[in-house]
């Protein structure tokens, strides 16, 4: 018996790497998985390694018929929907606060938070109606949701903001056996949106980057894939409204116990 037979799973920003990374292990343990991504042939390069146990959705998730869209689709096509990998984010361009134009701002914040709320709350409304105790997942960040970084006031708000929003709708669904946690991934090598002619240099900066975390290595999509399954699973059943690190102790340093500050210089400079 594997831990998703019979279950639907859907996935945003599915085509991605950490998405798909999660849409491999839940449909190798068992779970039929909806695919959604804006970049509807990655979807489908995704979904399609699942045969009839995948379906390619394209639907912008900052887009509010799209996420209905998305979450209807999968109803439709698969008749349930047990669990959501609420994943679809984006980084935003890096720029000092001060600088930062509003419609910056408002890309980043309406993809990474105002997404994963209206995907949320279609799902919430699915499994409310067909009685599913079902079990969400969204994606935070351990740099940006504990922590916070440089120049990413707009990545920054949004994943604190996801901690919120999951803890707070975790109260709201727990009536209806509705699990809902987050997870904070530290830095994940995702060498799949690196251009050839810069991989080079991204892995240079993957293995710098290593040596200031306390487990001495990047974590993987496969590493999140494994936390996604596990809290979405029977496992995690007293689980819920947790913001879940998978940063290999990434935030357990402190000022006291840091490596030297020039091993990670920061991304802006300024007077002092
Ligand atoms: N990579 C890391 O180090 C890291 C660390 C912590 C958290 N995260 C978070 O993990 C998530 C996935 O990141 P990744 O590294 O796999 O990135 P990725 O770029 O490989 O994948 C993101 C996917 O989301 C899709 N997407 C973007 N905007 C969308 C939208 N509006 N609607 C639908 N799909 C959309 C993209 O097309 C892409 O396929 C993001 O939320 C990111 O913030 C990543």
């Amino acid at each position: 018996m594997k831990r998703f037979d019979g279950k639907v799973v859907l996935i945003t920003g599915g085509g991605g790497a950490i998405g798909s990374a999660a849409a491999r292990r839940f449909h190798a343990e068992g779970a039929r998985v909806c695919v959604v991504d804006m970049d509807f042939g990655r979807a489908e390069e995704v979904a399609g390694q699942f045969g009839d146990a995948g379906l390619a959705i394209a639907a912008d998730v900052a887009v509010e018929d799209d996420s209905e869209h998305a979450v209807s689709e999968c109803l439709a096509h698969f008749n349930r929907l047990d669990v959501v990998f609420n994943n679809a984010g984006i980084s935003g361009t890096a720029t000092p606060v001060q600088n930062m134009e509003v419609e910056e701002w408002d890309r980043v914040l309406q993809i990474n938070l105002r997404g994963v709320f209206m995907i949320l709350r279609a799902s919430l409304r699915a499994m409310i109606d067909r009685a599913i105790p079902g079990s969400i997942v969204n994606m935070g960040s351990s740099m940006a949701g504990w922590d916070v970084l440089s120049g990413g006031a707009h990545y920054a708000a949004s994943k604190h903001a996801i901690v919120g929003l999951t803890k707070t709708a975790a109260l709201d669904a727990a009536p209806w056996g509705i699990r809902i946690n987050a997870i904070c991934p530290g830095v994940i090598e995702t060498t799949l949106g690196v251009p050839a002619s810069d991989r080079d240099s991204y892995l240079k900066g993957v293995a710098r980057f290593a040596k200031r975390i306390p487990l001495r290595r990047i974590g993987t999509p496969d590493d999140v894939a494994a936390t996604v399954c596990f809290l979405a699973s029977e496992d995690a059943r007293h689980v819920t409204g947790a913001d879940w690190l998978i940063d290999g102790g990434q935030t357990l340093q402190s000022w006291a116990n840091a490596p030297a500050a020039d091993a990670y210089p920061s991304s802006i400079d300024g007077p002092r």
